[in-house]
């Protein structure tokens, strides 16, 4: 019988692709994958340290882990992840039956280190380098057969003052445009629909090529490819989105109209003490130009209340901001101090009940401008990119358009990972109803 491994992800985009990447390793490894944990004797976790939350839940899952260990003694237990990267001793610490821990950096070693930990060669492996290397290109096995994703940058170089990002996943750095295109079109040979190109700053990409590349370039590369096939990118920064992008994005229909732009506070102050480059009047003055100039645009956000010294004031610019935005979708997040970031010592905290008060108002003005939205698909007849049964009712397939709204329809399974036409007879908040036509 085969051994069998399990990969849990925690965290981003960019994390569900490295995990795409550990369970192809694994697999060659001769693991077959498996949902289910007490049937694993391999579990990797691939954790996330973005907010307290993210990094509490990693040690949650480390405690049961030990418990099962209990039981299953040979099973060997990797770490990954940014968590790995940030606190690799604590880890250790906390969870001494973890036998792997990984940095963001080391993944491609799994096989190694993997044999000499099955052949009890040894019994532990740190391994956390934070070279900032482009690192080795490697097969994914995405769980969807239609979408799948291509990492364009790692890294970032921003610095937001909230966030640890940097501190974990290294300096920025790109891929060569002919991998990029290589992967993409790999990707489409087997029948893939939908690419999503990844970094935490995809409209900087290029900066550190000597070639003159840049996103802007890369899209219009991209587009050069014949077929059908939808393109997303995430995400975007305010501050580096040049008209050329947009005209690149205007050139090529297949590229979604769903941009993501965080926000992350709408007072300029606020901003400010970010380190995020734009003001509250730039922001605004984007926002106009991408609606002006692309049409049927859908926006998305993300957002975060109670950073250090924010006022009423301030946030009621976020309010206003959201308000003008109108945003399809938000991620509201309360801050969270994250150790070795500059604003975790910043004065003047927030405190926790003003945050969570806050965290409530936004939520309710974006669920209420989320639903008017909605209600603009009404009557319409929309391309979908159909995904699968729908979880909720299994009678019924799940969809999504391009602006990235769910829409449940009555279909069969021969249209799973097809484009369909569907007329939307009824709006709700997050969903969308419609029939195949
Ligand atoms: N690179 C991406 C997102 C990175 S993290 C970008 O710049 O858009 C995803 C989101 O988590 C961020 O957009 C931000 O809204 C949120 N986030 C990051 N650090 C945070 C912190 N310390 N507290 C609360 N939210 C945070
Ligand atoms: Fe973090 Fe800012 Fe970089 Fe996004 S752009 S990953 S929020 S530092
Ligand atoms: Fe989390 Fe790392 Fe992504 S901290 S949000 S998994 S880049």
């Amino acid at each position: 019988m085969n051994k069998k491994a399990m990969v849990i992800t925690y965290g981003c985009q960019m994390n569900v692709n490295d995990s795409a990447k550990i369970k192809a390793q694994l697999t060659k490894q001769g693991y077959e994958i498996t949902e289910n944990l007490k049937d694993s004797d391999l579990v990797f976790i691939n954790t996330c340290t973005v907010r307290e939350g993210a990094s509490k839940k990693v040690y949650g899952k480390l405690g049961e882990l030990k418990t099962l260990k209990k039981t299953k003694k040979d099973m060997i237990v990797g770490v990954t992840g940014c968590l790995a990267q940030e606190k690799k001793d604590e880890i250790l610490k906390r969870a001494p039956h973890v036998n792997l821990v990984l940095g963001n950096q080391n993944i491609y070693q799994i096989p190694e280190y993997l044999s000499k930990l099955e052949n009890d060669e040894i019994k532990h492996v740190v391994l956390v380098d934070n070279e900032d290397e482009l690192p080795p290109r490697l097969d994914a096995d995405f769980d969807s057969n239609f979408s799948g994703c291509v990492s364009i940058t790692y890294g970032c170089d921003n610095f937001c003052t909230y966030c640890i990002v940097p501190y974990v996943r290294g300096r920025e750095r790109s891929v060569p445009v002919k991998d990029i295109i290589t992967d993409i079109n790999n990707l489409l040979k087997k029948g893939y629909k939908e690419i999503i190109l990844l970094g935490q700053n995809v409209n900087s990409y290029g900066k550190g090529l000597t070639n003159g590349e840049n996103f802007a370039k890369l899209l219009k590369e991209i587009s050069k490819i014949e077929g059908k096939f939808r393109l997303r990118f995430m995400s975007p920064h305010p501050k580096d989105f040049t008209d050329d992008v947009i005209e690149s994005i205007i050139a090529d229909e297949r590229i979604s109209r769903n941009i993501h732009l965080p926000l992350q506070a709408g007072s300029t102050s606020v901003l400010k003490k970010m380190n995020r480059g734009y003001t509250k009047e730039d922001y605004l003055k984007l926002v106009e130009k991408l609606r002006s100039k692309i049409k049927n645009i859908a926006l998305t956000t993300d957002i975060i209340v109670g950073f250090p010294y924010e006022t009423e004031e301030d946030f009621k610019d976020t309010l206003d901001v959201v308000e003008k935005a109108r945003y399809e979708n938000a991620y509201m997040f309360m801050y969270s101090k994250r150790d070795e970031t500059p604003a975790a010592t910043m004065e003047k905290q927030v405190s926790e009940a003003e945050k969570k008060d806050r965290l409530q108002r936004l939520i309710e003005v974006q669920t209420r401008i989320t639903k008017e939205e909605s209600n603009k698909y009404l009557n319409k007849e929309i391309e979908i990119l159909v995904e699968g049964l729908s979880p909720r009712n299994k009678e019924m397939y799940i969809g999504r358009t391009d602006s990235n709204k769910v829409v449940i329809f009555k279909g069969d399974e021969t249209l799973i990972g097809k484009f369909a036409t569907v007329k939307i007879n009824e709006a709700n908040t997050w969903t969308l109803y419609g029939e195949l036509i």
